[in-house]
């Protein structure tokens, strides 16, 4: 790492005599200082941010909670629980005897307590750890992008109400005007709602738990919002409505047409989300800790059948 950063300064040094503003900023970056982690191997632009890949090789061995880094039911509990409405402050968590009362919260009790244990283990704060290991989790599931991760969020001081999570009954206009009183647009919901790519029912239907959403629950994929505009789509009231709904449709569709799209647009309403009710100043950015995504190989067979039936609505 320092060779290639010297190797970057030297030959910015060379050319600074003939080039102008450009070389510059080349030496400026190319100098940006790096530190040296003093518990792992790895180097980081802010000290700060080295607790993080402690962190990260505990989650992702092979008996850590993503279990050698498997996109499973740990990876898509810590993810659905980034979907809560307590901002991003992480007060499932501080006041998890009050809030894992809540329905919404129904089958979070393990993962709130995982994360409790690593973010006392790491002195990190409950909003940073739940962040941290939902950018992971999206991360280990192949297709799925590489989110944004800024730490240095405070501990929350008061426990989240009841009844400010959407739940899956609710319909577009009760489900919209939370999204909007939280500061969400439709277009984020929407792209938020690529989450339900990856994952399973357990208490919406309890007589056929383990149900996927879509037809490709390990993978972070389009099939998901194909599937919700099928007309056989059997889903949540939730996402069957919203699918269709004349504030949501476009995007959905939109979304459904493209992977790449579909990725960089959930990365960015993630970030947005976890900016939710916090003071951006006072974060420093630690998103290289993040590995790099794995990459989503085609279904064609899955991908074929699911036209067919988009074809038809
Ligand atoms: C309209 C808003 C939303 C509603 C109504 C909703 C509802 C639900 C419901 C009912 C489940 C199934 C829970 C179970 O049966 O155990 C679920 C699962 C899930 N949700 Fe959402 N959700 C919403 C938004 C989000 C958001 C914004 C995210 C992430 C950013 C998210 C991530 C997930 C994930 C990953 C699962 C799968 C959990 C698992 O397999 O254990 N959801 N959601």
């Amino acid at each position: 790492m320092l060779n290639a950063s010297h190797s970057f300064f030297f030959s910015g040094i060379m050319k600074i005599s003939t080039l102008s503003t450009l070389t510059f900023v080349y030496i400026t970056s190319a100098t940006a200082k790096r530190v040296a982690c003093l518990n792992n191997s790895h180097t980081a632009s802010d000290a700060k941010c080295c607790v993080w890949y402690d962190i990260l090789n505990d989650i992702q061995a092979k008996n850590g909670l993503f279990d050698g880094g498997i996109c499973g039911d740990d990876a898509y509990d810590a993810l659905r629980r980034r979907s809560k409405g307590d901002g991003a402050d992480g007060s499932l968590i501080k006041y998890s005897d009050t809030e894992l009362g809540y329905d919404a919260n129904g089958g979070l009790d393990a993962i709130v307590m995982d994360e409790k244990a690593l973010a006392d283990k790491y002195g990190v704060s409950y909003g940073d750890i739940i962040q941290f290991t939902a950018a992971v989790s999206v991360r280990n599931c192949p297709g799925g992008p590489r989110i944004p991760f800024k730490a240095g969020r405070p501990n929350a001081t008061r426990a989240t109400p009841d009844h400010t999570v959407p739940e899956a009954f609710h319909s577009a206009d009760t489900i919209l005007k939370r999204v909007r009183d939280a500061g969400l647009t439709p277009n984020d919901l929407v792209e938020l709602l690529a989450s339900h790519s990856i994952g399973v029912q357990e208490r919406v239907d309890p007589d056929i738990p383990g149900t996927p959403f879509d037809l490709t629950p390990d993978v972070f994929d389009t099939n998901f919002y194909h599937d919700t505009l099928s007309p056989l789509a059997s889903t949540r009231k939730s996402d069957y409505a919203l699918a269709r709904d004349p504030r949501t449709t476009l995007h959905w569709r939109l979304l459904s047409a493209s992977q790449p799209l579909m990725a960089n647009r959930f990365a960015a309403a993630m970030d947005k989300m976890a900016l939710l009710g916090q003071n951006a100043k006072i974060l420093y950015d630690c998103s290289e800790v993040i590995p790099a995504v794995i990459s989503l190989k085609p279904d064609l067979k899955s991908r074929a059948k699911l036209d067919r039936s988009c074809h038809k609505f």
